[in-house]
């Protein structure tokens, strides 16, 4: 898990708990026992009182926790995670029998998930791998293969740079992956600005004459966000067109790969239509949209020419400022229209936003410990899940899609009642 180190870190105790029932807490207690811990670590409260805890003291090397009166687990793993320092292994313990559940909170960063009620034995086998875990050396070298993410909005102004550039940051900073942010909007591109940094020239000198793109070229054009994030993007004149035939763009993504980790490409949704090529060698894509007619309409047709153009990328749908209470098209409806789940929904934060605007950080730098910095979290778990789904050639095929794409989107259902009535008359 992820929270800065505290002071007194090395001090961690081996073990804390925290149940909800009466019966866990007695397994509990006597394995804590049995294994030389303190049975005073084991506290009642779940999740709740886990936050709280941690929020205040040093994470134990163990942490288990019960999230059986969790409404919103995945949310909730992503608060833990806030306020959990790094190395800390955590098993989950609840009552919802779900794979999909258990992957999700395996995406996430927890060790194990045990189906309640659970045995003593049971305990005992988890509880001895979570050892063996946290006793494993660490740092087993950047030896994973480069991922390159491409996030494409919907429509515009959902919010599409304001992901990558957390994304990059949280790849960088929260997972220390050296990582590469690519801003493909030439002319009115933020990624830059978003972190409070002057765009140079690399880009548009990379435009200009793509046979200088080489590894020395990537090293002095790049302007360095920190020791991990490095960015190429450009403010060019607006008077002048873009002249590329997308070859300098996808030359870079080939250098990219030889010199970082990771590259988020912030790709404008008219990129797609100019430089399909770009996305050939894209093992994600993030598709951030709204929660509206207009952004569902546009999410079915470029999910559709994904399977089609990228079809080994997979896809992490993020419905981003969505207001809380009354979105134009609800989460149902909009998972009904585009025939899929959204994977992540970042609620609308204009107190946060304006913060990060204001402070020249990205969004989820800025938004720590809220609502949208758990949703954050979410965010860069579901990535890198579906990095490693990629990674391990795991099949997860696209939903298929009928041949009218506006056939998909039941309007009816999407007028709200009282209007319904009116057109039903
Ligand atoms: N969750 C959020 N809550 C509130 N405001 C947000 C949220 N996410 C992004 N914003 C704001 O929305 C505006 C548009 O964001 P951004 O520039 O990232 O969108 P975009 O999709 O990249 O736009 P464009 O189509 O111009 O490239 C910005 O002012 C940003 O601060
Ligand atoms: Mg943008």
């Amino acid at each position: 898990m992820n929270a800065p180190w505290k002071p007194g870190a090395g001090l961690r105790d081996p073990f804390h708990a925290f149940v909800c029932d009466d019966y866990s807490f007695d397994v509990l207690r006597g394995v804590a026992a049995e294994m030389g811990w303190a049975p005073e670590k084991v506290n009642k409260g779940g999740m709740r009182n886990a936050v709280q805890s941690l929020s205040i003291t040093a994470s134990p090397q163990i942490l288990f926790v019960d999230m059986s009166e969790s409404g919103d687990p995945l949310n909730d793993i992503n608060s833990l995670a806030e306020v959990c320092e790094p190395g800390t292994v955590v098993i989950a313990a609840g009552q919802v029998n779900d794979v999909r559940l258990y992957r999700d909170l395996i995406a996430s960063g927890i060790q194990d998930y045990l189906l309640k009620p659970f045995g003593a034995d049971q305990l005992r086998e988890a509880l001895a791998q979570a050892q063996a875990v946290f006793m494993a050396p660490r740092d087993a070298g950047p030896d994973r293969p480069h991922c390159t993410i491409a996030v494409v909005g919907t429509r515009g102004g959902v919010g599409a740079s304001s992901i990558a550039t957390s994304l990059g940051w949280m790849l960088s900073e929260k997972k220390k992956r050296p990582t590469a942010l690519l801003d493909l909007d030439v002319h009115f591109g933020t990624n830059a600005l978003a972190m409070d940094l002057e765009p140079g020239r690399g880009l548009t000198d990379a435009i200009e004459n793509p046979s200088r793109i080489d590894g020395l070229f990537i090293e002095r054009a790049m302007v360095r966000a920190s020791d991990t994030l490095a960015i190429l993007s450009a403010e060019a004149p607006i008077s002048q067109p873009m002249l590329s035939d997308g070859g300098a763009f996808y030359q870079l993504l080939e250098e990219f790969r030889a010199a970082f980790e990771c590259s988020v490409v912030d790709l404008p949704r008219n990129m797609l239509i100019q430089h399909p090529h770009l996305m050939s060698d894209v093992n994600v894509t993030l598709v951030v949209t709204e929660l509206t007619l207009a952004a569902a309409r546009d999410t079915i047709r470029i999910l559709s020419w994904l399977k089609t153009n990228a079809p080994q990328s997979r896809v992490v749908v993020v419905a981003n400022r969505v207001h809380p209470g009354s979105p134009e098209i609800s989460r149902k409806d909009f998972e009904q229209s585009i025939e899929r789940k959204v994977d992540v929904l970042i609620p609308f934060d204009l107190r946060i936003a304006s913060q990060a605007a204001k402070l020249g950080k990205t969004l989820a730098e800025t938004a720590k410990g809220s609502k949208v910095g758990a949703a954050c979290a979410a965010l860069l778990a579901e990535t890198l899940g579906a990095v490693d789904a990629d990674d391990a050639g795991d099949g997860k095929p696209m939903p298929k899609k009928g041949d009218s794409l506006l056939g998909k989107i039941d309007f009816k259902s999407m007028i709200p009642s009282r209007r319904k009535a009116a057109v039903e008359d």
